[in-house]
């Protein structure tokens, strides 16, 4: 066992520290500052306070309601990477450029750093779509088998989904490329299906919708893991608050771990 990974004596760890939350090597370290070795030097060089306290190797956090800073600046972000938030309105396209000229997602947010979508979203489907220059999130994000659940509100037309209906979409739909995995369903108003799943197959919600006999009118997605804002108005997008960025990590985490 390596040294850094031993609890440090009683008298060495913080006041009020208490054998709870997580190291704060790990924690730091999956923020992308660094390898956990270059993490615990940072912790015992000093520069790391929790709450305002220097912080000792070993030291548990709460990453959720601990204030983890290191050289005075907040953990989180890393500078040079930009999340973006935005409300896809129809009529954009999420690819780069279009042949037919029609307007892009990019023109609706800053020239640069230049950013790319996380996945997409067809161009008559509104809603949240993340962009960001952070490849390495973006692609685990993406990924089916780490399944972050994406959740849509979808207007069918033929008014009430029948019982029979919905039990076909939560228990897997055979679509042309295979067979979709369970879905969460649910009908909050009739003709309204609130569908959640993390698989990011081509224009999948409509086709599943479609496979029941219930067209999708409109479609719009309304959460991308721990993301969502029904403040953001369509055309509009925000950076990532630090929580909400730290969140999408864990959601990805969990999600490949398979907790
Ligand atoms: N499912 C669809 O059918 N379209 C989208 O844009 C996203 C999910």
């Amino acid at each position: 066992m390596s040294p850094a990974a031993a609890e440090p004596p009683l008298w060495e760890q913080d006041a009020g520290s208490e054998r709870r939350g997580e190291r704060l090597q790990k924690v730091l370290a999956a923020t992308g500052l660094g390898s956990r070795r270059v993490c615990e030097e940072l912790i015992a060089d000093g520069r790391v306070t929790v709450n305002g306290d220097v912080a000792v190797l070993g030291r548990r956090v709460d990453a959720d309601t601990d204030r983890i800073e290191v050289d005075g600046a907040p953990i989180g972000v890393r500078p040079d990477h930009v999340y973006y938030l935005l409300n896809k309105p129809t009529g954009v396209i999420t690819t780069s450029r279009d042949p037919q000229g029609r307007p892009t997602v990019l023109d609706l947010v800053p020239a640069t750093p230049r950013v790319f979508a996380v996945g997409r979203l067809d161009a008559d489907t509104e809603g949240l779509l993340l962009l960001t220059n952070d490849g390495e999130l973006a692609n685990r994000i993406a990924h089916p088998s780490h399944g972050v659940e994406k959740e849509y509100l979808a207007e069918v037309a033929g008014g009430r989904v029948g019982p029979g209906a919905l039990r076909a979409l939560r228990n897997g739909i055979d679509l042309d490329d295979g067979r979709t995995a369970p879905a969460k369903v649910s009908q909050p108003e009739p003709g309204i299906l609130r569908l959640t799943i993390h698989e990011g197959r081509n224009r999948q919600v409509r086709r599943m919708c479609e496979a029941i006999g219930h067209p999708v009118r409109r479609l719009v997605r309304t959460r991308i893991g721990p993301l969502s804002d029904r403040r953001l108005t369509p055309g509009s997008h925000r950076e990532l608050r630090t929580e909400e960025w730290r969140s999408l990590l864990d959601a990805v985490s969990r999600a490949s771990s398979g907790s």
